[in-house]
């Protein structure tokens, strides 16, 4: 058993009280490689911002779990050689059995998340129940999920959104004695969130609702990409194909960060950074075969995008 605590780790618990009360939300950012997580510890370093490090079953599968686990160690010591010691949280994203979240919880990680959300709603509360009463006597914070988003989450498919209803949430949080909750209000996962032509909004209305509901309690936004135009300009005029990729304005997602909003999860945004780095380099630069040539600019991108969102979207600059 190796706990978080002795990696430097803290969990979401203090972190989200304070985003709660202060009005911002922590950012979780996904991490694969070093390279982005080099550039979420420099932004969120440069920012002063607390944040969190998630890692999904696609990056376990991609990079391994105790690699990952090792980079969030290391995480640590490099924002204290950087100038400022962030708080940081190695959080399981998408977690889809008791069994997972155990081992991870078992291998220091200090936050998971339990998806039963795509289960009926009494074996969504049995099995997040299982996890947080073990995750709780490990001082591991869980966060759950009630109502399904539109795409792909991990291995996880659904073809329609099914909003969070704000009915349910009280009984659920009260039941499983989860520490955060994860509402379907009309984002998804991926570049390609709204139609051609739609109005890109999500159901502010359906958050407020449920926050009357669980007055203070932390809620968690996935699928909160904004989709940079700019980026998918780039992407698709150095021979990319991304036509109509959409996100979520970030107006709305500052709003929500306002309110009982505490963790917002960007993934596809920071794909969109390194990627249109990388297509223009090789479009401009076609002999380069160093790839620290390519994959430091895409770093120095990606982490440019993640201080915007810090400071613009998410409001927790200096909040560390
Ligand atoms: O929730 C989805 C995240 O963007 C992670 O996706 O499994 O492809 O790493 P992934
Ligand atoms: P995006 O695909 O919108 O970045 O969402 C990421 C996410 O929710 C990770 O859990
Ligand atoms: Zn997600």
């Amino acid at each position: 058993m190796v706990s978080y605590k002795e990696l430097g780790l803290v969990n979401t618990k203090e972190l989200f009280k304070k985003a709660v009360a202060g009005g911002y939300a922590i950012p979780a950012f996904n991490f694969n490689n070093m390279e982005q997580m080099q550039a979420i510890i420099q932004a969120c370093v440069e920012t002063k911002s607390p944040v969190i490090l998630q890692v999904s079953s696609g990056a376990r599968k991609y990079a391994n779990q105790t690699l990952l686990r090792y980079m969030a160690q290391g995480a640590v010591e490099y924002a204290k050689e950087l100038g400022y010691p962030i708080p940081i949280v190695l959080h399981l994203d998408h977690g889809d059995t008791f069994e997972l979240c155990k081992s991870c919880i078992e291998t220091g990680f200090s936050s998971v998340m339990i998806d039963g959300s795509h289960h009926p709603y009494e074996e969504n509360v049995a099995l997040t129940k299982k996890v947080v009463e073990f995750a709780h006597k490990n001082d591991v914070t869980v966060e759950g999920e009630l109502g399904t988003l539109a795409g792909v989450e991990d291995d996880v498919k659904s073809d329609k959104h099914v909003f969070t209803q704000p009915s349910e949430v009280e009984d659920f949080v009260k039941r499983t004695g989860v520490d955060s909750l994860a509402i379907a209000i009309g984002t998804s996962h991926g570049a390609f969130k709204f139609k051609k032509g739609t109005d890109p909004k999500i159901r502010l209305d359906i958050l407020a609702e449920i926050e009357k509901k669980i007055p203070g309690f932390p809620i968690v936004l996935h699928g909160s990409s904004s989709v940079p135009q700019n980026l998918v300009k780039i992407i698709n005029e150095t021979g990319g194909k991304m036509a109509d990729a959409i996100g979520i304005p970030e107006e709305q997602l500052r709003s929500a960060a306002k309110s009982a909003v505490c963790k917002i999860n960007i993934d596809s945004d920071g794909r969109l950074a390194m990627t249109a780095a990388i297509r223009k380099i090789f479009k401009e630069s076609p002999g380069e075969f160093d790839p620290r040539k390519y994959l430091g600019p895409a770093r120095d991108s990606l982490k440019e995008l993640y201080k915007h969102k810090v400071v613009n979207v998410l409001g927790s600059n200096n909040k560390a």
